[in-house]
């Protein structure tokens, strides 16, 4: 048996009571992706459709020895419940990066650890939202965001995503209309299109948000994996009264360690404690611990250098295939860090269908159409570069231009 497949379902019992479930439920989308990784499952398949780091880019023994190091010190302090807050090291150590990175001074009472950051968009919908309150959101948007926060059952206010960044005017116009309490967005290397804003629209952003008391949810999961080294500024730079950023280790320690934070003002920041408190009292103290021990004894700089290269070379090869090998009207983003390309395929072809032809050319690709809050996205797909050797990034562009060509007939 192997213990990562899923189990088959037991017997269903049918539920005698009507009403059983929650209405917010059925208001939630299901993961498509995840119901797309089951497809995808089968070996022979090339998946471009997930989201995994590379895995050979986990330092599992750097990691190991860490372990081994806090269990031995202070086992037992490790292995006991703790602050809600998170580890005080940890979250200076995040507060330093900053610091580092940014120029930009975080205290660590404005840092709270979360079970990786996909936590604090569900923390964040759990204190910011009553049920039909106007939020706006990148069109196409990240897809754990719009299910995070559907939860909550606010009115999603799509803000078109342009190639410099979201449309401002469009902002603009949702803002007075419907004063959002949040503009949820992922400013560098966005999930899906690989999109990082411009400095230029930052500032057109930030200028049009000034004037309100519209808060700006920065999703910085990918900020540490720009290829060209670059730290564009944060919106807490510009915005920081009204900036909440949420940070992830998963792209640059490892996703099982579900560690993540966010950083918000200190008013923020009481509503965040006492919400994460009644959800899970605390995030993995042993998994911070080695965090700290790891982040402490590594050289971290040339550790996510290596990532950016490795992923930069990735997505340099899948361009050049697909520039090499595609029908010039297939157009593609060039992103500057973080795992994904987004197609947009010429009219006429429709990303479901070629979801299905490619499965059957054992490829697997993701259809944008769930990125879209209120429908669209019918011509475009999501293709992820970090987890496929070189090899197999050749091979799964070359199925897959075969599909677009069929199709295209
Ligand atoms: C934009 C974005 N935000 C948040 C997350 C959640 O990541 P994690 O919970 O592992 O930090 C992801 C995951 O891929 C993501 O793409």
């Amino acid at each position: 048996m192997n213990p990562e497949r899923p189990a088959k379902p037991g017997p269903t019992t049918k539920p005698h009571r009507k009403n059983l479930f929650a209405s917010r439920m059925a208001k939630t989308p299901k993961s498509f992706i995840r119901e797309i990784l089951k497809v995808t499952d089968d070996p022979r398949i090339i998946s471009f459709a997930g989201g995994l780091p590379n895995p050979d880019l986990i330092d599992a023994a750097g990691i190991a020895d860490a372990a081994g190091r806090v269990l031995a010190a202070e086992g037992r302090k490790a292995l006991q419940y703790s602050t809600t807050e998170g580890y005080l090291p940890l979250r200076t150590w995040i507060a330093e990066r900053y610091r580092k990175r940014l120029g930009m001074a975080v205290s660590p009472c404005e840092i709270l650890i979360t079970n990786g950051s996909q936590q604090c968009l569900d923390l964040i919908g759990k204190v910011f939202l009553n049920a039909g309150d106007p939020i706006a959101i990148e069109r196409p948007g990240y897809l754990g965001a719009i299910q995070a926060f559907s939860l909550y059952e606010p009115v999603f206010c799509p803000i078109t995503l342009q190639d410099d960044g979201p449309d401002p005017a469009m902002l603009a116009e949702v803002l007075e209309r419907h004063n959002p309490k949040f503009f949820y967005g992922i400013p560098n290397s966005q999930n899906p299109t690989g999109i990082t804003y411009t400095g230029e629209r930052r500032k057109e952003i930030a200028d049009v948000m000034q004037k309100t008391g519209t808060f700006f949810i920065e999703d910085d999961a990918y900020g540490e994996l720009n290829f060209t080294g670059r730290s564009p500024q944060s919106f807490r730079q510009l915005l920081p009264a009204t900036t909440l950023i949420t940070g992830s280790f998963s792209k640059i320690l490892a996703p099982g360690m579900r560690l993540g934070w966010v950083v918000a003002p200190v008013e923020v920041m009481e509503q965040l404690v006492i919400a994460k408190q009644a959800s899970d009292l605390h995030s993995n103290f042993l998994s911070q611990r080695i965090a700290y021990e790891y982040l402490s004894h590594t050289d971290i700089d040339s550790h996510i250098h290596r990532i950016q290269q490795a992923y930069r070379h990735q997505c340099d090869l899948m361009q050049a295939e697909i520039k090499k090998t595609f029908p010039a009207s297939v157009r593609y983003t060039r992103p500057e860090g973080g795992m994904f390309l987004w197609l947009t395929l010429p009219d006429g072809i429709s990303a479901n269908e070629v979801f299905d032809a490619a499965i059957k050319e054992e490829v697997a690709v993701l259809p944008g159409t769930p990125f879209y809050i209120d429908g669209g996205g019918n011509s475009t797909l999501r293709i992820n570069f970090s987890n496929a050797p070189d090899t197999m990034i050749c091979e799964g562009i070359a199925r897959l231009v075969r599909v677009i060509r069929k199709l295209g007939k």
